[in-house]
């Protein structure tokens, strides 16, 4: 059975037209370190004030043994604990986030840290912040800092639009 050429020329448009959107997905993901949630690890919303990695003295950042900085945040209706983070650029970061009660987003405009936060799972972020792209978004501070915003971007309740912090990005 020959197909049309008429039909052949527009197979091969389609073709090309989904190979090139196919390719743009890629090279953007590539480009802007994006992918997919990746880490599957469970824990008990209901009681992270009771684990060992998630309890209230454990927030905030830490930086381990090999130099990466590790960040720990709990996002509940309707805050971001802690509320403001110091990070370092150029340097390699491990965020560590788990919701207390529901369906929460964590977002950091500027950088490529955004993830669904959901009850009952640990979300992970892998990023390194580049200073410059920071600085271009950011809100200068006088010590040469940059702060960003950080915001839930999941509707989450009546209380949403009140779940926000600041990430203040020091220079490396
Ligand atoms: Cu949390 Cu919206």
């Amino acid at each position: 059975m020959a197909a049309h050429p008429l039909e052949r020329r527009w197979i091969v448009i389609s073709v090309l037209l989904v190979t090139a959107m196919g390719g743009l997905i890629v090279a953007t993901a590539s480009l802007h370190g994006l992918h997919p949630p990746s880490n599957v690890e469970t824990i008990d919303s209901t009681r992270l004030h009771l684990t060992p990695e998630f309890a209230e003295d454990h927030l905030g950042v830490e930086r381990a043994k090999d130099g990466t900085v590790v960040v720990r945040l709990v996002m509940a209706r309707y805050m971001v604990h802690p509320q403001e983070i110091t990070l370092p650029a150029d340097t390699p970061i491990v965020l560590r986030v788990a919701s207390a009660d529901v369906l929460h987003g964590l977002h950091v405009p500027g950088t490529n840290i955004g993830t669904q936060v959901v009850p009952g799972y640990v979300a992970e972020v892998r990023t390194t912040i580049r200073f410059d792209s920071a600085a271009k978004i950011g809100t200068p501070n006088a010590d040469g800092s940059v702060t960003l915003p950080l915001f839930c971007n999941e509707y989450c309740g009546l209380g949403h639009q009140s779940m926000w912090g600041r990430v203040r990005v020091t220079r490396p």
